[in-house]
C-alpha cells in the first residue's frame, strides 16, 4: 500500500470508526489502531497524521488509557478529540479536572485563530459530550476555542503540530465539523486526498487472494447486502475455490432467497449451495419470546446448519463473514456495552475447525459496503437493498414466531415495500419495514367484530445506522399502506406508525 495514511488512535470512544469513515469520505485512507501501539510501530507506517479518539474513562482514573509518549516526538501532526485532548494535555504536563457543568449535545462555541478553524464561522455550535475538561494548558499550548462552560474547548501548539478539541467534529459534521477535519487533513497534514473506495475494493481482493493462496474458502451467506458483498469479494479473489453456503432460514422477505440464488449462481457463476431449512429454525423457535434468546438460537442454528454443510465440502482453511462495523460496536467492544448481540458477530462455536476467519468489511459502514459492492459489479437491486438483520423477520415478530405470523408479516412487509417503491419514496428512505407487534386490537369488518394483529410501520432515514430519524412519509402513502395491509393480510385489524428516532429507540423493535 503506497497511499497516504491517517492513523486513528483508539482510546475506546464510541465514535472512533465514525472519525475513520469521515476521513475516508474525504479521500484519505485511514485505519483505527489501539492506543497501546508503540510509537515505533506507528512510525513504521509513515502516517501523514494521527487522530486521538474520545474514550469512556477519565484521564485521572485508575487504569486510564495513555498512549506511548514518544508519539509526540514523531514529528507527525496530531489532532486530539475529547478524551484524546485530555490525554494529550495530561501527558504533556497540563491539567485535567472534573467539569462543573457537564456539556452534552449541541453547544455554542467561539472559535479563535487557528489553521484548524480556517474558513469556519467563529460564532458557531459544536457537539459536546464530556464530564472532564482541560483546566490548565500544557507548556507551549494556547487556547483556540471556548464555550460558556469550557474555557479551554480547543488548544494548539502550532510549532509542534499538536491540536486538540474537546468537542466532536465527526458527529457535528454537517455544521462545519467536516471543515475542521478537512483543515487538519489537507492544511495541517498536507494530505492530497486521492484515495477512493475502489482502491479499498482492489486492495482487499488482492490481499485476500494473497492470504488464501491455493487454499479453500467457505462463506456463510444470509441473503443480506453485507454477506453478499463479502462473498463477491472472495469470488473475485479466488473464484471456484470459494464455496458459498446460503443458509435460507425461512425468515427472509418475500422473494429474497430466490433473487440471491439467481444473481450469484446464474449471473456470476459462483459456487453456491442454498440450504432450505425453515422447518428446523421454526422448530427451535417454538415458544421463544425473548429477543436475545431468538438471536442466540438463530445464530446457533445458522452455524450448526452451516457446519453440517461445510463438513460435506471437506477440509477448508478460511471462513468469510460479512461483519460490518456497526455490528461490531453494537455487540459491545472492550469498552462499549452490548446493545444487541448481532448474530454475525456472536462468534463461532469452538467445534468448527477453520484456520482463520476473514472479515473483509469489519471496518466499514453500510454505505461504504454498498460502494464496495458496486465497485465489484453487483447489481444495484442487491447492493442498494436496505439492510436486513441476520435473524430476519423473527426479530420483527414480537413474541413467539410461528409460520402463520411469518406469512402475515411477509405479506405486510411486501405491501409496504411495494407502496413505497410505487410512490418513489423508497430511495429516500434507508430502512423501512413492518413489525408484527404482538398486540391485538378490536376491529370491525363487514358487520363482524374482529380481534386481530396490529402491524407497526417503521421507516427511518440515516447515513450510518448508528443514529436515525423516523421518516416523514406523507399521509396519503401511509393511508394506502394501511388500507392494503388490513385488506390483503388476513388477520390484521390495525396499522400504527412508529415515530421514534434512534436513540432512544433502536431501528428494529427487538
Ligand atoms: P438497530 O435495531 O440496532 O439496527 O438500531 C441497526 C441496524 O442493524 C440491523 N440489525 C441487525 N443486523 N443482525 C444483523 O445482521 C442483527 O441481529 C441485527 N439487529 C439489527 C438493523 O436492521 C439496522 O439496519
Amino acid at each position: 500500500m503506497n497511499h497516504e495514511l491517517i492513523i486513528v488512535l483508539d482510546f475506546g470512544g464510541q465514535y472512533n470508526q465514525l472519525i475513520a469513515r469521515r476521513v475516508r469520505d474525504m479521500g484519505v485512507y485511514c485505519e483505527v489502531i489501539p492506543y497501546t501501539a508503540s510509537a515505533e510501530s506507528l512510525k513504521a507506517r509513515n502516517p501523514k497524521g494521527i487522530i486521538f479518539t474520545g474514550g469512556p474513562k477519565s484521564v485521572n482514573s485508575d487504569g486510564a488509557p495513555f498512549c506511548d509518549v514518544e508519539i509526540f516526538r514523531m514529528d507527525t501532526p496530531i489532532l486530539g478529540i475529547c478524551y484524546g485532548m485530555q490525554a494529550m494535555a495530561k501527558l504533556l504536563g497540563g491539567e485535567v479536572s472534573r467539569a462543573e457543568t457537564r456539556e452534552y449535545g449541541l453547544t455554542r462555541v467561539k472559535y479563535g485563530e487557528s489553521q484548524l478553524f480556517e474558513g469556519v464561522n467563529t460564532d458557531n455550535t459544536c457537539w459536546m459530550s464530556h464530564g472532564d475538561h482541560v483546566s490548565a494548558l500544557p507548556e507551549g499550548f494556547t487556547a483556540i476555542a471556548s464555550t460558556d462552560a469550557t474555557k479551554l474547548a480547543a488548544m494548539q501548539n502550532e510549532a509542534r503540530g499538536l491540536y486538540a478539541v474537546q468537542f466532536h467534529p465527526e458527529v457535528n459534521h454537517t455544521n462545519q465539523g467536516d471543515l475542521i477535519l478537512r483543515n487538519f487533513l489537507f492544511g495541517i497534514c498536507k494530505c492530497g486526498g486521492d484515495w477512493k473506495m475502489s482502491s479499498f475494493a482492489k486492495e482487499a481482493v488482492a490481499s485476500a487472494a494473497a492470504k488464501i493462496g491455493d487454499k479453500k474458502v467457505i462463506c456463510a451467506m444470509s441473503g443480506g447486502v453485507d454477506s453478499s458483498v463479502a462473498a463477491m469479494m472472495m469470488h473475485k479473489a479466488v473464484g471456484k475455490r470459494l464455496t458459498c453456503i446460503f443458509v435460507d432460514h425461512g425468515l427472509l422477505r418475500k422473494g429474497e432467497g430466490d433473487e440471491v440464488e439467481r444473481i450469484f449462481k446464474k449471473e456470476f457463476d459462483v459456487n453456491l449451495i442454498r440450504v432450505n431449512c425453515e422447518r428446523e429454525f421454526l422448530g427451535r423457535l417454538v415458544g421463544v419470546t425473548d429477543p436475545e434468546q431468538k438471536r442466540k438460537i438463530i445464530g446457533e442454528e445458522f452455524i450448526r446448519t452451516f457446519e453440517r454443510v461445510a463438513k460435506e465440502i471437506g477440509e477448508v482453511d478460511f471462513l468469510v463473514q460479512g461483519t460490518i462495523y456497526p455490528d461490531v460496536i453494537e455487540s459491545g467492544t472492550e469498552s462499549a456495552d452490548v446493545i444487541k448481540s448481532h448474530h454475525n458477530v456472536g462468534g463461532l462455536p469452538d467445534v468448527i475447525d477453520f484456520r482463520e476467519i476473514i472479515e473483509p468489511l469489519r471496518d466499514l459502514f453500510k454505505d461504504e459496503v454498498r460502494r464496495v459492492g458496486m465497485e465489484l459489479g453487483l447489481p444495484e437491486s442487491l447492493v442498494m437493498r436496505q439492510p436486513f438483520p441476520g435473524p430476519g423477520l423473527a426479530i420483527r415478530i414480537i413474541g413467539d414466531v410461528t409460520r402463520e405470523k411469518l406469512e402475515i408479516l411477509r405479506e405486510a412487509d411486501w405491501i409496504m415495500r411495494d407502496e413505497l417503491e410505487k410512490s418513489g419514496l423508497a430511495r429516500e428512505l434507508n430502512q423501512y419495514f413492518a413489525v408484527l407487534t404482538g398486540a391485538r386490537s378490536v376491529g370491525v369488518m363487514g358487520d363482524e367484530r374482529t380481534y386481530d394483529h396490529i402491524i407497526a410501520v417503521r421507516a427511518v432515514t440515516t447515513s450510518d445506522f448508528m443514529t436515525a430519524d423516523w421518516a416523514k412519509i406523507p399521509h396519503d402513502v401511509l393511508g394506502r399502506i394501511s388500507g392494503r395491509m388490513v385488506n390483503e393480510c388476513k388477520g390484521v385489524s390495525r396499522v400504527v406508525y412508529d415515530i421514534t428516532s434512534k436513540p432512544p429507540s433502536t431501528i428494529e423493535w427487538e
